[in-house]
């Protein structure tokens, strides 16, 4: 199963697509290095509809006391109803590696970017694309 997202200069970094596979939500998100990624968009805690969440890069302590430094290697996706946090290259929760919301394929082709039915870098696949030039 395949599905048209959108066009590809629709999606520029840190944006985020809303698509439908079926009966299933996706949220489809290009980083800010230009790699696709997709995530099912029901939160794992109440359902909470992710694509209307907010992206923005993981910080993490610093070796000084009460200094945060961005983790640029590690984008985040913030739920929108009370804030559980995921990493949208692995759809991992933050607090909690184990869990893990469901990844899709994502790909350009042509002049779209399409979602699919599928693990992320799989033999022939390619979970995340990097945008072409
Ligand atoms: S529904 Fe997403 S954090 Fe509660």
């Amino acid at each position: 199963m395949k599905q048209v997202v959108c066009k590809i200069d629709e999606l520029g970094p840190g944006e985020m697509k809303p698509a439908q596979l079926g009966p299933i939500r996706v949220v489809v998100i290009r980083a800010m290095d230009g790699t696709l990624h997709g995530l099912a968009a029901k939160c794992l805690h109440q359902g909470g509809p992710l694509e209307r969440g907010r992206l923005y890069d993981h910080t993490v302590a610093s070796s000084d006391v009460g200094e945060y430094v961005m983790d640029s290697d590690r984008e985040i996706l913030k739920c929108p109803w009370h804030g559980y946090e995921y990493d949208i290259r692995t759809g991992q929760t933050v607090f909690d590696e184990t869990r893990c919301l469901q990844t899709f394929t994502v790909r350009e082709e042509g002049d779209e970017i399409t979602v699919e039915l599928g693990v992320p870098g799989a033999a022939g696949q390619a979970g995340s694309a990097r945008a072409s030039a």
